[in-house]
Parts: C-alpha cells; sequence; structure tokens
C-alpha cells in the first residue's frame, strides 16, 4: 500500500501517518504539505526519521504539483487533512479557506480520477452539520455550517459527493469533533490557553463558556480515520467522536488546576464569534463502532498528559507563537478585547 497524504505535517496528519507505520510495516508513505503557518516539518520529524517517509512541499490547490506527486508516487490511497481549519481566522478573511478547503480537493479529487485509486478519503468535521441543541448529529443530518470554516469545508465534502455519484470515485468522508493533544497549534481553545497558562497569561473566554464541544483525543480520531478508511464502503460517510461532552468553561477549569493556575487567568471577553458561535456539538459514531472502532483514551488524565506535552516541548511551540503572522492575528482578533492582557 501507498498512502499519501496530504496535510500530513500537520496536527490530525501527523498523528494518522504515526498509526499508518505502526499498523502496516509494510506500507510506504508520501506526505505532502504546504507548511503554512499549521503544518511544521519539526511536528513530523520522528516520522522522517523512521525512513519510510518521503516528504514533499506543495499545495493542494496547485494542480502541477499535485499531478507530479500523484505520478512519481502512484498511491493506493489518498487520505486529505489539507485545510484550513480555524474558525476565528475564517471570520477573519475565506480567501484561503475556499482555495484549500473548496479549490484544493477538487484537484485531489481529480487527481484521482485521471490516476486512479484504491480510496480516497476526506476528512471533514461535525462542524459542517452546525449546532445541535438536543440529540446527536447523525451522518445523514441536514449539513447546515454557520462559519466560513465550516461552510468551506461543507463544500469539500459536497464535492466528494459528487464524484462518487459522477464518476465512481471510491471516497468517503469522516466527520470529526473536537481534537485535542501533542502538536496542536496554540491558537484553538486547548493549546492557546495551555501556552497563556504556562506564561502567566490571561486567557480569553468567549461570553460564559458555555458552549458544549465533543472532545476526542487526536490519536483515536487519527486511528477512527484509518478505521474507515481500511473499513468503510466507499460513497460512505462516517462520524469520528468519543463520548465526552463538555462546557468550555469545565475544560479550562482543568487547565488552570493542571498549570497551577486560579480563576483571575480568565478573561471572559464578549463573544467574537457572535451568531455564529454553535452552541453545542454532538455526534452519534455508531456507524463506525460497528466496523469495529472505538475510543480509547480517558479525557481528562489525557487532557492533564497534553498539558505535561506543551510544559515538555517548549521548544516545538515557542517558534510557533514567536513568528510575525502570529502576533498578528493575536492582535487583530484579541486586540480589542484583551487590552492591557494582551
Ligand atoms: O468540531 C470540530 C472542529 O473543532 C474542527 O473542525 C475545527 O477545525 C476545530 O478548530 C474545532 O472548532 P472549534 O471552533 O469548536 O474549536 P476552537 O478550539 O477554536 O474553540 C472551541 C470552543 O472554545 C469554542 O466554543 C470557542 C471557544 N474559545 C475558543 C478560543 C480559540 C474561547 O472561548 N476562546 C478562545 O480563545
Amino acid at each position: 500500500m501507498r498512502f499519501l497524504v496530504t496535510g500530513g505535517a500537520g496536527f490530525i496528519g501527523s498523528a494518522f501517518v504515526r498509526a499508518v507505520l505502526r499498523d502496516f510495516p509494510t506500507a510506504e508513505v508520501v506526505i505532502f504539505d504546504a507548511l503554512t503557518y499549521a503544518g511544521n516539518l519539526s511536528t513530523i520529524a520522528d516520522v522522517l526519521d523512521s525512513g519510510r517517509v518521503k516528504f514533499v512541499p506543495g499545495r493542494i490547490q496547485d494542480v502541477a504539483s499535485v499531478e507530479g506527486t500523484f505520478r512519481s508516487f502512484p498511491p493506493t490511497h489518498v487520505v486529505n487533512f489539507a485545510a484550513e481549519s480555524h474558525n476565528d481566522r475564517s471570520l477573519l478573511d475565506a480567501g484561503s479557506f475556499i482555495q484549500t478547503d473548496v479549490a484544493g480537493v477538487y484537484v485531489l479529487l481529480e487527481a484521482c480520477r485521471k490516476f486512479g485509486v484504491e480510496r480516497f478519503l476526506q476528512v471533514s468535521t461535525d462542524e459542517v452539520f452546525g449546532s445541535i441543541l438536543e440529540g446527536e448529529f447523525t451522518e445523514s443530518s441536514p449539513i447546515e455550517p454557520n462559519t466560513p470554516y465550516a461552510a468551506s469545508k461543507a463544500g469539500g465534502e459536497l464535492q466528494v459527493r459528487a464524484h462518487v455519484k459522477a464518476f465512481k470515485t471510491p471516497a468517503l468522508v469522516t466527520h470529526g469533533g473536537n481534537s485535542y493533544g501533542p502538536f496542536h497549534f496554540p491558537e484553538k481553545l486547548i493549546p492557546f490557553f495551555i501556552v497563556r497558562l504556562i506564561d502567566g497569561k490571561k486567557v480569553p473566554l468567549y461570553g460564559e463558556g458555555d458552549q458544549i464541544r465533543e472532545w476526542i483525543h487526536v490519536d483515536d480520531h487519527a486511528e477512527g480515520i484509518l478505521h474507515a478508511l481500511m473499513h468503510g464502503t466507499p460513497g460512505e460517510s462516517y462520524n469520528v467522536g468519543d463520548v465526552n461532552e463538555r462546557r468550555n468553561r469545565d475544560v479550562v477549569s482543568i487547565l488552570l488546576e493542571e498549570t497551577g493556575r486560579d480563576e483571575s487567568f480568565v478573561k471572559k471577553i464578549p463573544d467574537p464569534r457572535k451568531g455564529a458561535h454553535d452552541a453545542r456539538y454532538s455526534m452519534n459514531c455508531d456507524k463506525l463502532r460497528a466496523l469495529g472502532w472505538s475510543p480509547k483514551r480517558e479525557f481528562i488524565a489525557s487532557l492533564r498528559e497534553t498539558v505535561r506535552w506543551y510544559r515538555e516541548n517548549e521548544a516545538w511551540w515557542r517558534p510557533l507563537i514567536a513568528t510575525a503572522d502570529y502576533q498578528s492575528f493575536i492582535k487583530r482578533f484579541y486586540g480589542p478585547s484583551l487590552g492591557d492582557d494582551l
């Protein structure tokens, strides 16, 4: 088997590559990644050292780079993790989201059609379903995205659906829940708050922190995607989540405890997502569980372990938060409400 993992230098993609190397000792892997701000060679230093992984720099929306890679390394399995994925950035400017999450998926699907593959899997998100106040999303829940990011992911997965119908592309989609764990770029709730708390800075909680997210450890998520790829049916989609709903403020309490900070480090700010802030996510994952997958990591212990990982791996994240792009995003997005606490 030859895996082409686009976005493999990112958070979930790199965890997926580790799972492939562990479960398929003879598989070859190519990581194709644009190394934008959230993709990083230091995230995949260990897998590159394994000698079984080749790295190719490139953007999935670039037809020549994608086709060149399919030609020089004809993959049997293509898994697309490449994405712009931060809701808050999409509220400032969604142009790059449309380019990567919509146009990029189209380019990959066309390459699969032209060169032929055994399986293509598009990694999508539960956010395409919007918000659910009661009950759970199933794979056939209506697609009702509320942010420019979620809409771009919905656009990507609807193209997959069309390629399955129109060209019989052997493609699948997974919908992942909120993931946490090592190598998570420090802009999403958990890693952003951890690095700020380690540095003794206040953390910006949107509103009262009432929103509910269903958290899954990144390795459980990656293993779920691999399971869907190997055991799922082309044309189908699979939800990949844990039974682990938490209010934001309760997640933050664990982070405060583990970093030795108190409530005075939480600054409640006016909700910057306004009407686009989904109140709750919850997914029914029976379809993938019926194929033999289930998440294994316990949330509180794994979240504490994640905090310890950030403490022990400052060399990984300090350079990321020192970049001009990071500083300017934080100032632009949080500056008005964090004020002196920036
Ligand atoms: O559900 C899957 C999705 O989970 C993925 O598709 C997205 O790529 C991923 O970013 C995540 O989306 P969220 O918007 O839920 O994640 P985020 O960590 O940005 O925010 C989680 C919650 O925390 C949300 O209710 C907003 C809140 N929040 C977030 C940040 C960054 C804060 O209160 N303060 C913050 O500074």
